[in-house]
C-alpha cells in the first residue's frame, strides 16, 4: 500500500552514522559524541575531521587537515573576477551559491572525496568576507595562514585580529550548527548526490535550500524581538500580550525538540563561561528567563524553550556581525555536515526516487 506523508513528516529517508538528533531527550550527537561536550574540547577543524572521517583525529592527522584547509582558502582567479562583476543587490546567499558553482571544474568529477569537502569548507568564509568588504567599499583582506579557520574568518571580515573570546564564541556556534541530521538542505544535498552527480552540484542544491526563510533564513526575527523588548516599559506585559494574541516569539519552540534544544544550552553555557562583555547577551539571558516562564504559564503543555537561533543571534550581535551575515555564517558551518552526508551517500548509494499520487482529473 502506498503511504503519503506531506512534507515527508515522520518518514525515515536515510540510515546515517554521521549524527543523531533525539528530539524527545534533547540530545544531538556527532558520530556518537555529545555535541555540547565536543564544543568544550574540539576546534572547528577537529570537529569537521570527526564528521568527515568518523573518528577523532590524531595530532598528526589534524595538523594535516588544518594545512589542507589553509591551502584552499583563496578564491580562484575566475571566482575573484566574477565576484567583482556580480550586481550589488544580489543577496549574499546567491553570491555564495554562484561562487561555489564556479568551483566545479574537472577536479570535482567522479565520486566525492574528503579532499573536495575540505576545499569547499575552506573557501566559503573567503567568499563571504570578500563580498562583505566589497559591498562596504573596503579593500578585501586576504586569508592569513597563521590563523585558524574561525579566527581567519573574523579577521577577513574586519581586517583586525579578533578577540579570543569572540573566536571561541563563534567557534562554539559553528561546531554546534555543523550538522543536524536530515534537515531540508542536507536531504536536498543527498538527493543530488544519489544521482551520482558531483559534490559541487550537491552543495549548490543545499545552498539553494538553506536560503529559504523556513530553514536558514529567519534569525532577524530574534533581533527584532529583542529590540522591541529593549524599549518596552513593561516587558512581561508585552511578552504576554504577544503570546496571547497568537504571535510566535522568534527563537523559541522547535519542531523536533520537545525539550531544551541542546545547541541553545551549549551556546549559552559557553557564552557564560567566557564572560563575553556584551550588554545584549545579558539582556538576551534576562529575556529568555522571562519568556520561558511566561510560555510555561500560558502554554503549560507545550514545552517551549529557546532554540539555537536565539543564542546564535546573541553571539552574532556580540561579535557586531551584520544580520546579512547570519545565514551565510550558518551555511559556512553546515558545509561540513553537508559534505559528510554526501560522502556517506556515495558509500552505499541508491537513487532517491519516491512516488507521487495523481489527484488531478481524468480527461
Ligand atoms: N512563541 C509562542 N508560542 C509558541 C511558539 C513561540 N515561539 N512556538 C510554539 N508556540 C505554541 C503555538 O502557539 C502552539 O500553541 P497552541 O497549540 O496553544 O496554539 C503550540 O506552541 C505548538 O506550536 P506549533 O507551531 O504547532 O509547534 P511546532 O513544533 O510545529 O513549531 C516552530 C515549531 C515552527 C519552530 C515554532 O515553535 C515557531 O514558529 N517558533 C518561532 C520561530 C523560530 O524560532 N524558528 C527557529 C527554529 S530553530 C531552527 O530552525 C534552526
Amino acid at each position: 500500500m502506498k503511504m503519503f506523508r506531506k512534507g515527508l513528516k515522520g518518514v525515515v529517508a536515510v540510515e546515517t552514522k554521521v549524527a543523531s538528533v533525539d528530539g524527545e531527550k534533547g540530545r544531538l550527537t556527532y558520530r556518537g559524541y555529545d555535541v555540547g561536550e565536543l564544543t568544550k574540547t574540539l576546534t572547528f577543524e577537529e570537529a569537521a575531521f570527526l564528521l568527515w572521517y568518523g573518528e577523532l583525529p590524531t595530532d598528526r592527522e589534524v595538523k594535516k587537515c588544518i594545512q589542507k584547509i589553509k591551502d584552499n582558502r583563496a578564491l580562484s582567479p575566475l571566482q575573484w573576477e566574477v565576484l567583482q562583476a556580480l550586481p550589488r543587490d544580489m543577496s549574499l546567499m546567491d553570491v555564495i551559491r554562484t561562487l561555489i558553482s564556479l568551483e566545479g571544474d574537472q577536479t570535482y568529477s567522479g565520486p566525492p572525496t574528503v579532499e573536495q569537502a575540505i576545499k569547499l569548507t575552506a573557501v566559503i568564509p573567503t567568499i563571504i568576507a570578500h563580498r562583505t568588504r566589497l559591498l562596504a567599499n573596503k579593500d578585501v583582506v586576504h586569508p592569513e595562514l597563521q590563523l585558524s579557520h574561525v579566527e581567519n574568518y573574523l579577521y577577513m571580515l574586519t581586517g583586525k585580529k579578533p578577540l579570543i573570546a569572540h573566536v571561541q564564541a563563534l567557534e562554539t556556534y559553528m561546531i554546534l550548527t555543523m550538522e543536524h541530521g536530515m534537515n531540508a538542505s542536507t536531504f536536498a544535498a543527498r538527493v543530488t548526490a544519489s544521482t551520482e552527480s558531483d559534490i559541487v552540484s550537491s552543495i549548490v542544491t543545499a545552498i539553494g535550500t538553506m536560503k529559504g526563510p523556513l530553514h536558514g533564513g529567519a534569525p532577524t526575527g530574534v533581533i527584532a524581538l529583542l529590540e522591541e523588548l529593549k524599549v518596552s516599559n513593561d516587558r512581561k506585559k508585552t511578552i504576554k500580550h504577544k503570546i496571547l494574541s497568537g504571535e510566535k516569539l522568534m527563537g523559541f519552540g522547535h519542531r523536533v525538540y520537545k525539550t531544551v534544544d541542546p545547541r541553545a544550552e551549549a551556546l549559552k553555557e559557553k557564552l557564560l563561561s567566557m564572560q563575553v562583555e556584551d550588554s545584549w547577551l545579558h539582556f538576551a539571558i534576562e529575556v529568555e528567563k522571562e519568556v520561558v516562564t511566561i510560555l510555561a504559564e500560558l502554554k503549560p503543555d507545550r514545552k517551549l524553550y529557546t532554540n539555537v537561533e536565539f543564542y546564535a543571534t546573541a553571539i552574532m550581535r556580540a561579535l557586531s556581525m551584520d544580520p546579512t551575515l547570519f545565514t551565510p555564517t550558518f551555511t559556512a558551518a553546515r558545509m561540513v555536515g553537508w559534505t559528510a552526508h554526501i560522502l556517506e551517500q556515495a558509500e552505499d548509494n541508491v537513487i532517491f526516487r519516491p512516488q507521487s499520487t495523481y489527484v488531478g482529473s481524468e480527461k
